[in-house]
């Protein structure tokens, strides 16, 4: 059973290969709507969640106010994913779920149930270059940017419901996930598909901040692992590749691959305001508890994320010519 609103990075065409299986089931609807999730959950009989949606990308949560209407409709503000979009999705949105799911499990004692939480790595702040510190379950939240605090609030209170409710939860706390289908506000879907339109590649400030890249299918191996063998309650997290590496090393590599240089196809930019310096997460938990452990090699996923890029440009091009013009416009003119 798959709910989702289709926002605008949404998109069916990213599930067609399992559209017509008979165990897959689609729902167009918004989890801030109490009636039809819980209706949702009550009728399919739904006894795990796995809650991914959120309003996901930093620099939408930190658009000035400049960009505001004087007067914008709720159509508008809901469409420009300012921070407010980041509250109503993140925080109320995920408040919403949890009590569809108590009043629908309550009955059971929660007996066979589990609501499992997608979260970040980014409720933990930002590290130093060159720190041999690491993200763990233990590490202080220290939230910097609108969506991080969203996503922080909503950890406490996912985390509330199982101490006021006994509500069986479950949480990751993940690193910069990267792989086909991904939507093209993020560094290295932008990097890809920029340089297979001939346009240049955007790099924030000095190009040195650091990300810990994980493998989409190792993220979801790693849930699949909590949800089989996680004990309720607790958090782990989630991360991929264990050495720093920069943007601008990374972007580097997809330069090699898609045989650019680099002078002609980088461009240094403004910075993002309060830009985290650095993410690492130390997985020790969760290998030690359940056995993860990243499979995917960087570079050879890399090579098949710029292929797939390559080959399916029929994903991609509509969705850039849409919405996205209107938003890569505002983002980066002028920066
Ligand atoms: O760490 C997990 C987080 O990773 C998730 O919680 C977020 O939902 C996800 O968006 C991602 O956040 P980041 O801000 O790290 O991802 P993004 O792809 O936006 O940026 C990655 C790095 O690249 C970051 O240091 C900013 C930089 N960057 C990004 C863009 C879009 C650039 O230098 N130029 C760009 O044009």
């Amino acid at each position: 059973m798959n709910l989702d609103k289709l926002t605008y990075a949404g998109n069916l065409q990213n599930l067609k290969d399992v559209a017509d299986h008979p165990n897959y089931t689609f729902v167009k609807a918004d989890i801030c709507d109490y009636s039809t999730v819980l209706k949702t959950l009550q009728f399919h009989n739904i006894d795990i969640i796995v809650h991914f949606a959120a309003q996901s990308h930093v620099d939408r949560s930190v658009f000035l106010k400049k960009f505001h209407k004087l007067e914008p409709t709720i159509t508008e503000l809901f469409e420009m994913s300012l921070p407010e979009d980041f509250i109503i999705n993140n925080v109320w949105g995920t408040h919403i779920l949890l009590e569809c799911a108590t009043q629908a499990w309550k009955d059971s004692n929660f007996e066979g149930k589990r609501f499992h939480y997608v979260s970040t790595d980014e409720v933990f702040g930002a590290l130093a270059l060159n720190d041999p510190k690491k993200f763990n379950e233990e590490t202080r939240y220290n939230p910097r940017s609108p969506y991080a605090a969203s996503k922080a609030s909503a950890d406490h209170l996912v985390r509330s419901y199982f101490t006021s409710f006994q509500l069986p939860i479950t949480i990751s706390n993940t690193s910069n996930n990267y792989g086909p289908y991904m939507y093209p506000e993020k560094l290295l879907p932008l990097t890809i598909t920029n340089l297979l339109e001939g346009k240049k590649v955007p790099i924030y400030g000095d190009g040195k901040y650091v990300r810990d890249w994980l493998f989409v299918d190792d993220h979801c191996a790693g849930i699949e692992l909590i949800l089989t063998k996680g004990k309720v309650g607790e958090t782990y997290c989630i991360g991929g590749q264990t050495e720093d590496m920069s943007n601008l090393e990374l972007i580097q590599k997809v330069l090699n691959l898609m045989g650019k240089d680099e002078k002609t196809n980088l461009e240094y930019v403004k910075d993002r305001p309060g830009h985290d310096r650095r993410y690492a997460v130390d997985w020790t938990k969760a290998n030690r508890e359940l056995g993860y452990e990243p499979k995917h090699d960087l570079d050879s996923n890399l090579k098949d994320m710029v292929e797939w890029y390559k080959n399916n440009t029929w994903w991609w091009e509509p969705i850039k010519s849409g919405e996205f013009k209107e938003y890569y416009k505002k983002q980066y003119e002028d920066r």
